[in-house]
């Protein structure tokens, strides 16, 4: 059954936001906690090992109640439903989303067409298991017997993005195994890649939903060309396994089935990390810590599921960012975790968040006149305050930013712990109060400055503040913490969707570059072909060849 269609600005809740705005626009976050002395205790979820803080935002209690209200009008709580009970929400590709279905114990019931579809998850999970296992204590080995020391991903968005930031996050966790991810069509990529693989001992991975994305097959072919230089045609079948849902287009690339992961067109590509996707990871970390992410994310669903709206970390976090993207008008949010690993994170948000919400007709078929999904960037603190933080803090945008911290460093250096995690505090605190003209003069004062001097500074020295930070503070990077943090954002883009009453799980958006790329490829590889192009693609065309002579 399909969600139904509200256009959320036409709900009381929504006029009510738009006054009750127009009153607290101008409110310093700071007046906020002078007017509440429960602030804090108010605007902080504790769920397990996370914290949450999201009293540093341009909110007041009645802002949130309305917010509140909205997700109400908007039946957020039916909406879920039907997410978790594998409704056809994916309506605009006949499917259900069931990515939260990967990660439930065997005892739960899931059911697609009248199928419960648990017992295959699992059946795939201990394919999975037994695969990892055997690779990893060199059971399985290469075609002339040796223990396998690098594992070779080629995919690409959801069938890189995923294990690719998996991998890197948890790197304190991995084994022996190398890693390596092959994803764009580049093959200045592949070709980097190969550089540092011995044929004789690498394994390839080759994930694809439907095992026709050009880029993938374009790698996976040149990576066994590659390979059968230096090895027997047999040594494919210990070497090359697939994860796919097209059973008959793996077998025609030359993998048994045997070696073929299957997934369901119920898991969608960025939410598939937890299917047989993510089987690089259980690879590079062992299927233990494979499982343990599972569990996390599982352990999310829950918190999710069953937790009122008000204490919701995803309900919670989701309403913010709607209060800033539509009524404040901000164009981006920026997420800046305070963890090297987490260095891929952003990035892999991005195509979760953007490629879900980045939709300008609403469940209607209506086009939209307001603002929905949110730009997403960002890049791990230290390093980001020396690079785009002048602009969050003195720059003319409003940029909310979710910072993400972690009590425990891994390795327990307590000296750059407390250096890090004292800049992680730091910032947002530098945000929400910012540094008054009072304060900028008497620091210029006391560092001997003239009167003149003084005059011509201020203005450049002083911080407005009032910049919104979420804080999620947990307690250390694990494969269950991890777990918890992505399927926390996996909920958040499904509550973004409900509200802006748009179809978060299909990407035709990125089908037309597809299309025009395939045509032009012919007028470039010398087909002779009479495709028309606007001017400006013909000339460049033409420029192109012209180099290649
Ligand atoms: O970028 C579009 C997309 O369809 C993503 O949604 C998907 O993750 C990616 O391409 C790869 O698709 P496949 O797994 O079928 O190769």
């Amino acid at each position: 059954m399909a969600l139904p269609s509200i256009n959320p600005t036409t709900t009381e809740a929504w006029h009510k936001l738009q006054s009750h705005f127009e009153t607290v626009k101008h409110t310093h976050i700071q007046e906020f906690f002078a007017a509440d002395e429960n602030r804090v205790k108010d605007m902080s979820i504790v769920w397990e090992d996370f914290y949450v803080d999201y009293s540093k935002h341009r909110i007041s209690n009645e802002t949130l109640k309305l917010l509140l209200d909205l997700a109400d009008e908007m039946q957020l709580k039916n909406a879920m439903q039907k997410y978790f009970e594998g409704d056809t929400i994916n309506q605009t590709e006949g499917r259900s989303v069931l990515h939260t279905a990967l990660r439930n114990p065997i005892s739960a019931k899931v059911f697609v067409d009248g199928k419960n579809v648990m017992p295959e998850i699992f059946e795939v999970k201990h394919q999975i298991k037994a695969f990892s296992n055997k690779i990893i204590n060199g059971e399985l080995r290469s075609h002339s017997g040796k223990t396998f020391t690098d594992v070779v991903n080629i995919g690409i968005g959801g069938s890189d993005l995923g294990p690719a930031m998996v991998v890197d996050s948890l790197a304190f966790y991995a084994n022996h195994l190398k890693s390596h991810f092959v994803s764009n069509v580049d093959g200045d990529h592949v070709n980097e890649v190969i550089k540092n693989l011995n044929p004789e001992t690498t394994l390839f991975v080759i994930v694809s939903k439907t095992f026709t994305t050009q880029e993938t097959l374009s790698n996976a072919n040149t990576l066994r060309d590659w390979f059968l230089k230096h090895a027997p045609k047999d040594a494919v079948s210990k070497h090359f396994v697939a994860v796919s849902t097209n059973i008959e287009k793996v077998k025609a690339f030359g993998i048994d089935e045997a070696n073929i992961f299957p997934m369901w067109n119920w898991v969608g590509g960025r939410f598939s990390l937890w299917s047989a996707v993510g089987l690089s990871i259980s690879l590079a970390i062992g299927f233990e810590n494979f499982d343990k992410l599972l569990l996390g994310a599982h352990k999310m669903d829950e918190h999710f599921k069953t937790t009122t709206f008000e204490n919701n970390i995803p309900v919670i976090t989701a309403l913010l960012s709607v209060w800033y993207n539509n009524f404040f008008n901000a164009e981006s949010e920026a997420v800046i975790p305070y963890s090297q690993y987490l260095n891929q994170f952003a990035t892999y948000l991005q195509q979760g968040i953007m490629e879900s919400n980045g939709k300008s007709v609403d469940r209607n078929g209506e086009p939209i006149n307001y603002q929905t999904g949110t730009i997403i960037w960002g890049e791990p603190g230290t390093n980001s305050q020396h690079a785009f933080f002048q602009l969050i803090h003195q720059g003319t945008k409003l940029i909310p930013a979710e910072f993400i911290g972690f009590t425990k460093s891994l390795h327990g250096n307590q000296d750059h712990q407390d250096k890090l995690m004292s800049n992680f505090f730091a910032q947002t605190e530098a945000l929400m109060n910012g540094k008054s003209k009072d304060i900028v003069i008497s620091e210029l004062k006391a560092q001997g400055l003239s009167e003149e001097k003084i005059k011509k500074l201020t203005p450049f020295k002083i911080f407005e503040g009032n910049k919104p930070t979420t804080t999620i503070l947990i307690d250390k990077l694990t494969p269950e913490s991890l777990g918890k943090l992505i399927a926390m954002y996996e909920h958040k883009i499904f509550v973004q969707g409900v509200i802006w009453n748009i179809f978060s799980y299909d990407q035709f958006g990125v089908e037309l570059g597809k299309q025009l790329a395939n045509t032009i490829l012919k007028d470039l590889q010398g087909e002779n072909t009479k495709n028309r192009h606007d001017e400006s693609t013909s000339k460049l065309i033409r420029y192109y060849k012209s180099k290649l002579v």
